[in-house]
């Protein structure tokens, strides 16, 4: 197979005008505390339509000032979805808290608020939601709960950038919305995240608690070196390399997201009819997806040829992935915590083990989707005919 015939489960998208911003950063003396940063945040924001942001050097660092910031900790409990990467239960358990984890819808991944209700406890102090797969939650009935209960609400977007519900963007729906930048996202700036809030104070306090704590940035020193620490802090900030890679990014996300949009399109065109496939999707008006990925869920007679379908599908060259590859509860760090009987999380187990995730992005050629879509039908059509294909 020639490399041409290769398609990468995904692959960053890097220009000519990426590496010339990264390069004219390189070429000045300034490569963190400067104005690429102050910049990106600010083009971040005019994105969204809204909010306050903060760099900071990952998704997972963004959750975990969240809670820092809301102190939430030891004695409290945090709804989690099981249908999440393991960065979103992290952030939690660093803080001292609890996750608890709650199963998803089966049709779009996400965690709903009549799911959300019994899992509350006197203890809960705060709901994370995770927009799986670039689908916006139904954020209206989890806003309301959570209004209800006094709870906080921490937005991992880490996969649904662009994402936004009766035009809202995700992110500016709860307390706190925390963003990805790690290569295989909708942008990226190598590793590194935006946190984001509704309320300027609340994003004052994260910027100070994402640099040591200290009172004042370099521009607001009177005395240069002059500083003092008047609380904790660490250091999570995003270096002006990275934020001029993001800023370039940036610029072009209305690109990527309808190079998503009209891929996703396609592959529902081409395969949402065959029998005993579904795609994670939505039809909900109000939302629009970001379209992180194509995952594939087989159902009845494929249910357990997933392994197999993946198998062949890479054997073609059609690189591919799982969105989640175990329910966070299963991994052993929490399995062996919480303990987790197998059926407790039924969807979220279901889309692990029986789902996989398709090429979708700007590697993704003109024809692509329609190859992939035919080797995945021929995939199918071969399991059922040849017996005893094992893996
Ligand atoms: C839902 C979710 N949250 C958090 C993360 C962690 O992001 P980061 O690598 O930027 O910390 C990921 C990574 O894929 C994710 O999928």
């Amino acid at each position: 197979m020639t490399d041409s015939m290769h398609i990468p489960f995904a692959r960053p998208w890097i220009t000519d005008e990426d590496r010339a911003a990264v390069l004219e950063v390189l070429n000045g003396h300034i490569l963190t505390h400067g104005p690429q940063c102050k910049s990106f945040e600010q083009e971040f924001v005019a994105f969204m339509g809204g909010g306050h942001a903060v760099s900071v050097s990952s998704c997972m660092a963004a959750l975990h000032l969240s809670y820092l910031h809301f102190g939430i900790g030891l004695g409290d409990e945090v709804i989690v979805p099981a249908q999440t990467h393991v960065a979103t239960a992290h952030a939690v358990e660093w803080v001292g808290a609890t996750p608890v984890f709650v199963d998803c819808d089966s049709r779009t991944g996400n965690l709903t608020a009549s799911a959300i209700e019994p899992a509350l406890t006197p203890k809960t102090k705060a709901i994370s939601v995770v927009h799986f797969a670039g689908i916006p939650c139904d954020m209206p009935p989890i806003v309301d709960l959570a209004q209800r209960y006094n709870l906080r609400i921490i937005e991992d977007c880490a996969i649904a950038l662009g994402a936004r519900y009766r035009g809202r963007h995700v992110g500016l729906f709860g307390d706190a919305g925390c963003f990805s930048f790690y290569p295989v996202k909708h942008m990226t700036t190598g590793e590194g995240g935006m946190f984001v809030s509704r309320h300027e104070d609340v994003a004052q306090a994260v910027a100070k608690l994402r640099a040591f704590g200290v009172d004042r940035t370099h521009s607001e020193r009177a005395v240069p070196g002059m500083y003092d620490v008047p609380s904790l802090g660490l250091n999570y900030r995003m270096s002006e390399i990275q934020a001029a890679l993001g800023r370039s990014q940036l610029r072009r996300m209305s690109v990527v997201l309808a190079q998503r949009a009209s891929q996703f399109d396609r592959y529902r065109k081409l395969a949402g009819n065959l029998s005993n496939i579904r795609f994670i999707d939505t039809d909900a008006a109000e939302c629009r997806s970001s379209h992180y990925c194509a995952s594939v869920v087989f159902e009845g007679e494929y249910a357990g040829k997933r392994n197999e379908m993946v198998e062949r599908l890479n054997t073609a060259g059609i690189g591919t992935s799982i969105y989640y590859p175990q329910p966070v509860p299963r991994m052993t760090y929490y399995r062996k915590k919480y303990g987790c009987v197998p059926g407790r999380y039924p969807q979220a187990e279901h889309i692990s083990d029986h789902s996989v995730a398709l090429p979708l992005g700007m590697h993704v050629g003109d024809g692509d989707v329609d190859r992939i879509v035919d080797t995945l039908k021929s995939s199918l059509t071969k399991s059922a005919n040849e017996k005893g294909f094992t893996r």
